[in-house]
């Protein structure tokens, strides 16, 4: 992120340093999936002050989230900004049969303002070995193939959603995509925590699972024209 052009005019709005408390002033966001159903309303989830929301699109190359038509509908008519999420089985399919499964499938970008760039949720294996059976290395190349397809599609580099833990054990605590894709950590405790190597700063924060809106609980780190930066990726 430091070093791609696209972010360096955010780089005044965001702070550069790990979140603190008060940060949790930033705006607020929530991440959605089937498991909350297709009944949202999101009018309410906005009027609670929820200005940003990212929606499960797909998980490897076999499943779609029925509900993310609806969801992402439902977001955009209530004004919020929005992005759609993969959730990576790199132990299925390439990383590049992923992005383009994903890009097919409600997780593209354009500059419309409104729209995150996609967000790559890569963490423990809800079926098996934690690290899908890869190596460092080779959890490190899967996520370079995503990331690289994604950008030659969109010009952007996608959001890497993970926890300090998951990232250290299956990358080697990798600081490779420091420079280019902004990170979003889920640690659901009063602080932040410790943030993988190379990152000066986390974009994005899941410090909760649950709360007063539907799904998992979220913060930007910066302010409402940074959050509008980021999505115009300008
Ligand atoms: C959604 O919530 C608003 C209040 O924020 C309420 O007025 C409206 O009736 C609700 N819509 C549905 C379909 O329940």
């Amino acid at each position: 992120m430091v070093k791609s052009l696209l972010f360096l005019s955010l780089l005044p709005a965001v702070l550069a340093a790990p979140f603190e408390p008060r940060q949790l002033d930033g705006p607020k966001g929530i991440d959605v999936s089937n498991f909350q159903g297709s009944d949202i309303n999101w009018s309410s989830v906005a009027a609670n002050g929820i200005s940003f929301v990212f929606i499960k699109a797909t998980e490897g190359t076999t499943f779609l989230d029925p509900d993310f038509s609806v969801n992402y509908e439902g977001a955009t008519n209530a004004g919020l900004i929005r992005g759609g999420y993969h959730f990576a089985h790199p132990d299925s399919s390439s990383g590049a049969d992923q992005a383009n499964y994903f890009l097919a499938h409600g997780g593209g970008w354009s500059a419309d303002g409104i729209t995150l760039p996609g967000m790559l949720d890569i963490e423990y294996n809800p079926d098996g070995a934690e690290c899908y059976g890869l190596s460092a290395s080779g959890m490190v190349s899967w996520i370079e193939d995503f990331s690289n397809t994604y950008e030659s599609h969109t010009g952007r580099y996608p959001i890497i959603y993970t926890t300090t833990d998951w990232w250290t054990t299956c990358t080697g605590n990798s600081a490779a995509f420091a420079d280019n894709n902004p990170l979003f950590i889920a640690r659901y405790a009063s602080t932040i925590g410790t943030i993988p190597a190379g990152w000066p700063f986390a974009t994005f924060w899941q410090y909760a699972d649950s709360g007063p809106n539907p799904g998992d609980q979220d913060v930007f780190n910066g302010d409402a024209t940074g959050l509008s930066k980021i999505a115009k990726g300008s």
